[in-house]
């Protein structure tokens, strides 16, 4: 099945690569693979040698610093003990081997050599003794892009009534609210315990006065009186629905609803003018207010893959957004198209969206060219990849086998023309396409939360005097922009410690 190769002549060979010299030889450090990832583990081992540190491949008792990323001192121990078969010590202040946090590795990767251990690098104690001990709760950061925020977490009855007053605020266009209402719920979703009171959240950074009071509300009486306003509101409701059109933002929904509109028939019978993205998203609103399951937006996968590579067979196609974060359900799906060789990646998103047009797949869409040119002078939300704004005719899959296995060669969709015969079903697709030294940036942009995007410009505008945004990251003062290959590097550039997508639930 392989190639055969040619064995190249001994003499001919090229020099293998030298390796890099040890600088610390005393130093020997074991990354645990648990929660960390092969990938991630082999990342950090080639950075580590190339700074000098030697990396042992096996735990053994060699090793004098252990390092781990969202282990537990417990989960660690116990982890080693089942590879190796060995019992280990367990006193919290372990010093042979040090058992550490991944922040003592950043640091000493910065410092470019071992960081003094403190007690701040140890690993704490977690789990149940943490639960128990109600002191205090455990400190945050006060940068979302500080933290690790899981997809679920155990106060989401008080996050989720944050969230409903801060998308209230935004409805109501008052934008600073709205956004002290998600730092607020940002905070809490990376508490890795259960509130008991509000009182043990009046330390918490952004946890002040209005959000303490509903804190304490949903502790004391399971609901706030205010969630319970809004939910009967007519005027949240409606802009509620209005902007939960595709195309319609917070302004058309303000203005229609000043119109009168108050359902989506009014707007025919007021007579309301669409562009043809509102018309689309009306036309297919009870497809698109269903949440797109993971296993559909792999189908959608499968039939943009196939479409792409009919006309560049290797293009790297990335599924980012909730997704990546680890969401079993979206709001729709959003992929990053990219290529190293750029002459590839010219004209190829509107090949493959004509084709699939042509196969009937698409029921609408619209490109944006790419606008970017120019490094911005301060921290921006603008984004100028060329993006296909789509909504997909997903076929059934519980239409029969053919109908699962739509996205193979040749597969088309005649039936979408009879309405009566409704045998795939409206799907939203974000298609953007990024230059390949832009696409760490990108994909660091696009695999959001909201929130922690926004946060992270924050921190490296406010904190760096850098800004960032999702073609790359600028040194203002110096007028040049800062290169990097991948999302790790990105945040080792911003003195931050690695999060992984599913902790950028903020
Ligand atoms: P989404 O709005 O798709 O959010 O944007 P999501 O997290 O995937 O959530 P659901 O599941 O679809 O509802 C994904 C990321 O892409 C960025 C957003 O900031 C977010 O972080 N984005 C989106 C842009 O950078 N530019 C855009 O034009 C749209
Ligand atoms: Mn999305």
């Amino acid at each position: 099945m392989f190639p055969h190769k040619k064995r190249r002549k001994e003499a001919a060979a090229p020099p293998g690569p030298v390796a890099p010299p040890v600088l610390f030889p005393d130093v020997w450090i074991f990354l645990v693979e648990r929660r960390m990832g092969a990938a991630r583990r082999g990342f950090l081992t080639s950075l580590a040698q190339r700074k000098g540190f030697c990396v042992a491949p096996e735990f053994s008792g060699a090793v004098t610093h252990v390092v781990s990323e969202q282990n537990s001192f417990t989960d660690v121990l116990s982890w080693i003990e089942r590879k190796t078969g060995k019992p280990m010590q367990s006193a919290a202040d372990q010093t042979s081997p040090h058992i550490l946090d991944i922040g003592w590795f950043t640091e000493s990767m910065s410092l470019g050599k071992p960081a003094t251990v403190e007690a701040r690098h140890r690993l704490g104690i977690l789990g149940s003794q943490m639960c128990e001990d109600r002191a205090a709760l455990p400190s945050v950061a006060p940068y979302a892009c500080q933290r690790q925020t899981p997809l679920t977490h155990p106060n989401s009855e008080i996050t989720d009534a944050l969230e409903m007053l801060g998308k209230a605020a935004a409805l109501q266009g008052s934008e600073v609210r709205s956004l002290a209402f998600a730092r607020a719920a940002s905070v809490i979703k990376s508490l890795p315990i259960k509130l008991r009171s509000a009182n043990e959240a009046k330390n918490l950074v952004w946890c002040g006065g209005h959000c303490q009071a509903v804190i304490q509300e949903i502790l004391e009486d399971g609901t706030c009186h205010e969630v319970e306003e809004l939910k009967v509101s007519e005027q949240y409701r409606c802009m509620e629905l209005l902007t939960s059109v595709f195309g319609v933002g917070v302004r058309t929904a303000e203005r229609w609803y000043k119109d009168g509109v108050r359902k989506l028939s009014d707007l025919e019978e007021l007579n309301i003018k669409l562009t043809a993205d509102q018309r689309a998203g009306i036309e297919h609103y009870a497809d698109l207010k269903q949440p797109v399951t993971l296993e559909e937006a792999e189908r959608v996968q499968h039939l943009i893959k196939d479409a792409l590579c009919r006309f560049v067979p290797d293009l790297t196609i990335t599924m980012t957004g909730g997704f990546r974060r680890g969401k079993q359900q979206g709001h729709d799906v959003d992929f990053l198209i990219t290529h190293p060789d750029q002459e590839s990646l010219s004209g190829v998103l509107e090949k493959a969206v004509d084709w699939m047009d042509s196969q009937g797949l698409l029921l609408y869409h619209h490109t944006k060219v790419r606008s970017h040119v120019h490094a911005p002078r301060r921290s921006t939300h603008m984004d100028g990849h060329e993006t296909c704004y789509a909504i997909f005719a997903l076929p059934n899959c519980d239409t029969g086998r053919s109908e699962c296995e739509a996205g193979a060669p040749g597969a088309t969709h005649s039936d979408l023309a009879s309405p009566g015969a409704h045998t795939w079903r409206a799907v939203r697709v974000d298609l953007v396409v990024t230059p390949h030294d832009e696409y760490p940036f990108a994909l660091l942009g696009w695999t959001g939360s909201k929130h922690f995007e926004r946060e992270l410009r924050r921190f490296s505008w406010h904190e760096k005097n850098l800004s960032l945004n999702s073609h790359g990251l600028y040194d203002t003062e110096q007028d040049c922009s800062i290169p990097a290959t991948s999302e790790e590097e990105i945040f080792a550039l911003l003195g931050l410690q690695y999060v992984p997508p599913p902790y950028r639930n903020a």
